[in-house]
């Protein structure tokens, strides 16, 4: 089981401390616990427990303080405090650690100032809102706060070089069968790892490799998930081509559970690539993909290649049945699928 940490916001991030009220309070449910007793757990006077109880309300928890009945706590919030995805992960690493930003730039830039620290494999950063999301190709990434799960996962694989770039394939498929799994939600796979629904992209991956080309020491999985937004809360550029979770449902996400299941699918993707390699992850591509028999534009940098995606192929790479009869084949890309 992971161990419980409790943070607090200073101006420079945060820090840790035992959750120790919180850990109290939910272990009593719906109860009130009085402020004798939590003196007592606690080893705190009255005015320190009341200074502690106003922190928790900061941070978003409902706490009602009833005169001669003490404290009981009504209802947690939706936010990614580490101590509440931890609670109930079942993960053996991933997520084990957490760095966790009210708002950062970039949850993939913070995983890079993270690296310098040796960070634990599976070390997830994460963050309510960016203020310089990124995406592919230099685009900018819509990251609104308390809309989706904007989060980092730092991995230190020990798979032959050619084989990392296929772990972003891999972290689409975990990614796909969480949210099938916790929302019942069938998002298809828009090679080479972009999540759809309904046409519209629900989800966005983002590898950067650390270390030199011959001596990767860390793969960083940038993820983007839209869950809570509404139409109206996107960009009027991204409306016609982004889409939610909600949305998708019809009802709010709680993102908690969600993330947790994410952290599940990635590390049971994750150990099986690591004990019996790709197989299954490309079949998944394959089964899930959005692309495959479609026509499609694919942008690789220095080509734009229109055709029918024929395959995809065991290195990962996507091929393509030109007009003209020619079969290519891409290895990355930004992949349009025409209508
Ligand atoms: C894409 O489809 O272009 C990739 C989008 C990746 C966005 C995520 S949000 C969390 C992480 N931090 C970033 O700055 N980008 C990734």
């Amino acid at each position: 089981m992971p161990t419980w940490r409790y943070w607090r916001f200073t101006d420079r991030g945060i820090m840790m401390e035992e959750p120790k009220l919180l850990a109290l309070l939910k272990r009593k449910a719906d109860e009130y616990i009085s402020g004798e007793e939590i003196a007592r757990g606690m080893g705190l006077s009255r005015a320190a427990i009341w200074k502690e109880v106003e922190l928790l309300r900061g941070l978003g928890y409902r706490i009602e303080a009833k005169p001669r009945c003490g404290y009981r706590l009504e209802e947690s919030p939706d936010k990614l405090y580490p101590w509440e995805i931890q609670e109930g992960l079942t993960t053996r690493f991933v997520g084990h650690n957490i760095i966790y930003f009210d708002q950062t730039d970039s949850t993939n830039n913070q995983a890079k100032e993270v690296l310098k620290k040796a960070p634990p494999d599976g070390t997830l950063v994460l963050a309510e809102t960016q203020s310089a999301g990124r995406g592919r190709l230099g685009r900018a990434w819509f990251s609104p706060v308390t809309g989706g799960l904007w989060m980092t996962l730092i991995l230190k694989p020990t798979l032959p070089v050619a084989d990392i770039p296929k772990l972003t394939m891999m972290a689409a498929v975990a990614l796909r069968k969480a949210i099938m799994q916790v929302t019942g939600v069938e998002a298809l796979i828009k090679w080479p790892n972009d999540l759809l629904q309904n046409g519209r992209k629900i989800c966005g991956i983002l590898a950067e490799l650390s270390g030199e080309a011959d001596r990767l020491t860390h793969l960083i999985i940038g993820i983007g998930l839209n869950v809570n937004q509404v139409e109206e809360d996107f960009p009027e550029e991204l409306r016609s081509i982004g889409t939610s979770l909600r949305i998708a449902l019809g009802r709010k996400i709680r993102r908690r559970v969600l993330l947790q299941g994410i952290l599940d699918q990635l590390e049971k993707e994750y150990l099986k690539v690591s004990d019996a390699g790709f197989q299954g992850v490309l079949e998944d591509c394959r089964r899930y993909s959005a692309t495959l028999g479609a026509n499609v534009i694919v942008s690789d940098g220095n080509r734009r290649l229109m055709g029918v995606a024929e395959e995809i192929e065991d290195n990962g790479g996507l091929r393509l049945l030109l007009p003209s009869g020619e079969r290519v084949m891409v290895y990355s890309g930004d992949t349009t699928i025409k209508k």
